[in-house]
């Protein structure tokens, strides 16, 4: 593996899967593989869970970690060719990225969607200009349109837990009252396009995802419906695509109870946090046995591990 941008730079989704579970049984077997080698994590924006495992994950491969939050800490960057800067941002992507390299093996990076301009977001604008311009591997630690290492944590979790061959798995929007990105939900559905499931996508008219990425997979607007005989049901809110970054409805009708989870095959809960209780799905939903999303964060680490070897191995 050269760059993780999307899932589909995964080339063996199944195997990658099966190595990064048995990670688990011996997470520093491969503690030599980077050593002295060093990771840049930069960061436009907030996080927990993507930072830490990260970290972790590099840490168990023996490498070395830094850590810049970019946005608080370093010059704004233009990312536009040509531009005239004379404005706010001090320092042009073409250099940043060169110098940044200089001083790493693998630089990851977070940027979100500016949920404002929906075909700058959709161009993936800082992780393709990374890639663009540092000349080695970069890792999207969630871009404006992707969030591919969370995806492959949510495909170890529902391999690790899942009871049949071919579960159904239902991805279910759920209320917020801010507007969130799409690339979560947008990962999710292209690994679970690759995955043996019966995989349904649920939310209210006005918040389908991007067609390029649903393609044909089932859209079921009752979310009840849907989570009849489901055996996960995973939760995400999105702004809407089609009225670009907009929150049409805050309906509580949508929020995950457990009148709703008693309609599944006892399905697993799943979110990849964090998350608004009582908002997004209700706290005996969140609290019970069946609420699988501390496991999830789990394996993060280990998405991040198997993805950081595999581009290692490729050194
Ligand atoms: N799920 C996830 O990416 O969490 P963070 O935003 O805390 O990294």
């Amino acid at each position: 593996m050269n760059n993780y941008l999307k899932v589909k730079d995964i080339k063996n989704l199944k195997e990658v899967v099966k190595e990064a579970i048995d990670l688990k049984d011996n997470p520093i077997k491969f503690k030599n593989l980077g050593k002295n080698k060093t990771l840049m994590l930069l960061f436009f924006n907030p996080s927990l869970r993507t930072r830490l495992s990260t970290q972790k994950a590099a840490i168990n491969l023996g490498m070395d970690v830094v850590v810049m939050n970019f946005s608080k800490d370093s010059w704004a960057l233009e990312f536009e060719d040509g531009t005239i800067m004379n404005g706010t941002k001090s320092e042009h992507i073409k250099e940043a990225a060169k110098v940044i390299a200089q001083y790493c093996d693998i630089i990851a990076v977070r940027a979100f969607a500016s949920l404002t301009d929906k075909e700058k977001d959709e161009a993936d604008i800082v992780i393709q200009s990374f890639k663009k311009y540092a000349g080695i591997p970069v890792v999207n630690m969630e871009s404006a349109t992707s969030h591919p290492l969370q995806a492959l944590a949510d495909a170890i979790t529902i391999e690790e837990q899942k009871k049949v061959n071919k579960p159904k798995v239902v991805l279910s929007w759920a209320p917020h009252p801010k507007a969130l990105p799409h690339a979560v939900a947008n990962s999710f559905v292209e690994i679970m396009q690759l995955q043996n499931a019966n995989f349904v996508i649920t939310h209210p008219e006005g918040y389908e995802l991007d067609k390029k990425i649903t393609k044909n997979t089932t859209i079921e607007y009752n979310q009840k419906e849907a989570f009849e005989n489901a055996d996960f049901v995973y939760v995400k809110n999105w702004s809407s695509h089609t009225d670009y970054g907009k929150v049409l409805n805050v309906d509580t009708n949508w929020t995950i109870t457990k009148d709703k989870m008693n309609l599944t095959n006892n399905a697993k809960f799943m979110h990849c946090l964090p998350v608004r209780r009582n908002v997004v799905v209700a706290d005996e939903v969140i609290d019970s046995k069946n609420s699988i999303v501390i496991e999830q964060a789990n394996n993060r680490t280990y998405a991040a591990q198997i993805v950081l070897k595999k581009i290692l191995d490729n050194y």
